[in-house]
């Protein structure tokens, strides 16, 4: 998604700028820009490309660029195709330079507006409607800053902004609503940026805008002012580098490493977390155990794969700890009057932690009934992290793919705890935890097992390199883990993939089924596989290829159209996170022969912050 960053110093940034868009580039764009400014000169130098942040280096070798002053963006494409024109930063009249993430809901109107009084835009997009506003605020007497106060009042929508002026070099302008945006502190020099990740090799002290707020900035200056306008002072932060490495290492994509990561992440997801036999209930952090005494019904929000983690959570919390719970996408709750149990628990899953729409699901639950909230995630800076009452700190480690592989996983093994935590206070049994948590002690070595699949898989892969759809089954708490698998393929190898309960075939996808088909099924040895090997005898008799992922003595037909890949076993409370990896390096092995952009896949972003 769109990735903002901007500098006032006394050194030349340009460096700076496109530093920061590197570092931003794992979110996903498809162009990128940049514009400078020369104290001396005023003017702006820019230059945009439609492509990667590669190609602007490209363009500014050949054509290099001067100013202590700037702001670069990668954009995703949300008004208008991703061309050229259409790149930021936008310059409205050689006055205001801005670079925008988010939509302004009612740009159309504004746009009349600006046309009818004779204004011409060079762009199809939102943002460009800002950049001229401010503009005719100032050729209308306004100073910069006031001109911006009155524009961003009659915008709608969730926007950050950066914005600088030709009268005023020097000067950076940003802000934030409903997008994030933080301010970096250097000496003599300040910065801005969509996240803390663009800005860790010019400075580890920042500022985290609140909603509203407008920050007025050159280099030796800052001064913040809230929604109303007044001045504020906001506290600064020492983030500190938690040395992780964000290097591929010696894997041809992130994915790959990522999926490879997984034991060693589950490793630091348990560490501290349990003992020899138990759950640690302080090792989850501070309050969960008060929180975890009056929980008596739990909602859990999330979108995408977060969302499907939820799904796993749903099965387990109902099943151990016997209370309602409701698993939901995040972008039908935040319009959705739902019904608040008494004693409920919001718990948003988030691994970038600034999904506009979960975002929008907890300001929505805070308004509500909601005994609590509570987010689970990756990034301890984030907006969810820092504005939910209680969270729990995910250790997945960066993750630098779109496609989220380790977060999933290691998410569940935090939503796992979570409902033993749970059920712990509804009589279950002391020893069924004991047995889970003993389980829990080897689920690294299971799944450095399960990544043992990987060349059988890399084999299989290329049967599914012409085929142009698929479909997961899955039942119970193995339905969102077919799901997920259904995503992963989707969204890194582009084709067409369905997730389906299994006993829910004959209600109508059964009718795709036939020898083209090839159907994925998540079928470990539990009490419903019988039900699961009555479902794909459905499947067979239609001619379907079957693709059957299941652990030992499942007892499945080693026949011509069944293919059976042996997935190790492991209680089955944990099975859905090892019944993930196959189903993940299904995905990266059919993408890497279909040769799609592994790590960036078209038209999806890694933090979805928009709408
Ligand atoms: C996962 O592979 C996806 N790219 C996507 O569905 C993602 O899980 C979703 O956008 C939610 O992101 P979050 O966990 O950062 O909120």
């Amino acid at each position: 998604m769109c990735g903002i960053v901007g500098a006032t110093a006394k050194r030349q940034v340009s460096g700076i700028l496109i530093e920061g868009l590197l570092r931003l580039e794992y979110r996903g764009y498809d162009s990128a820009g940049i514009a400078t400014q020369e104290i001396s000169t005023k003017s702006f130098n820019r230059i945009r490309v439609s492509g990667k942040v590669r190609d602007l280096v490209v363009a500014l070798s050949e054509q290099p660029i001067r100013g202590t002053g700037g702001l670069a963006h990668t954009r995703w494409a949300t008004h208008g195709a991703p061309i050229e024109r259409n790149a930021h930063p936008h310059i409205a009249n050689g006055r205001i330079a801005l670079v925008h993430n988010g939509t302004i809901e009612n740009f159309v109107s504004l746009r009349k507006e600006l046309e009818d009084s004779g204004r011409q835009l060079d762009s199809q997009t939102d943002s460009e409607v800002v950049a001229q506003l401010v503009d005719l605020g100032i050729e209308s007497g306004s100073t910069f800053l006031g001109a911006v106060q009155q524009t961003v009042a009659r915008l709608e929508g969730a926007f950050a902004l950066g914005l600088m002026c030709s009268t005023d070099p020097g000067t950076i302008i940003a802000v934030r609503k409903g997008c994030p945006l933080v301010v970096g502190l250097g000496t003599d020099e300040h910065f801005i940026a969509s996240d803390v990740l663009a800005l860790r090799s010019v400075t580890n002290q920042f500022i985290f805008l609140d909603e509203g707020d407008i920050a007025v900035m050159s280099s030796g200056s800052l001064q913040i002012f809230d929604e109303q306008g007044q001045p504020v002072e906001r506290d600064s932060i020492r983030v500190s580098d938690q040395g992780e490495s964000v290097d591929k290492g010696s894997y041809r994509h992130y994915l790959e490493k990522e999926i490879h990561d997984q034991p060693q992440a589950i490793r630091s997801t348990l560490e501290g977390r349990i003992t020899e036999q138990h759950i640690s209930e302080p090792g989850l952090g501070r309050c969960v155990s008060e929180i975890f005494d009056k929980t008596s019904a739990i909602s859990i929000v999330g979108c995408g794969t977060s969302y499907y983690a939820a799904y796993v959570a749903k099965y387990w919390i109902e099943d151990m700890a016997q209370i309602p719970c409701s698993a939901e996408i995040a972008s039908e709750f935040r319009y959705r009057n739902a019904a608040v149990l008494d004693g409920s628990l919001f718990l948003s899953l988030s691994q970038s932690g600034e999904s506009a729409d979960t975002i929008a699901a907890l300001r929505l639950a805070e308004q509500r009934n909601y005994m609590h909230t509570m987010n689970i995630g990756n990034v301890p800076t984030s907006t969810l992290m820092r504005e939910s009452a209680t969270a729990i700190a995910m250790r997945a480690g960066v993750e630098v793919s779109v496609a989220s592989t380790k977060s999933f996983t290691t998410m569940l093994v935090d939503l796992l705890l979570v409902a033993l935590l749970l059920a712990r206070r509804r009589g279950f049994p002391r020893e069924r935890e004991h047995e889970i948590v003993k389980a829990l002690h080897i689920l690294d070595e299971a799944v450095e097992c399960a990544l043992l699949l990987d060349d059988r898989i890399r084999q299989l892969a290329e049967e599914f390199l012409l085929t142009q759809h698929a479909l997961f089954l899955g039942r119970g708490v193995h339905y969102p883990v077919a799901l997920e698998g259904a995503l992963k393929l989707k969204e890194i190898s582009y084709m067409h993939a369905e997730g389906y309960p299994a006993g829910e075939l004959k209600h109508g996808p059964l009718a795709l089924v036939d020898a083209d088909m090839p159907v994925v099924a998540v079928a470990p040895n539990n009490e419903l596989l019988r039900k699961v090997q009555l479902n794909l005898q459905e499947v067979r008799a239609r001619g379907g290829r079957l693709y059957v992922f299941t652990d030992e003595a499942a007892d499945f037909d080693h026949q011509n159209d069944v293919v059976v890949i042996e997935v190790p076993k492991v209680h089955p409370a944990l099975s859905p996170i090892v019944f993930t990896i196959p189903l993940q390096l299904l995905a990266y092995h059919v993408a890497t022969l279909r040769g799609t952009d592994i790590d960036q896949p078209r038209n999806i972003a890694k933090s979805v912050t928009v709408e």
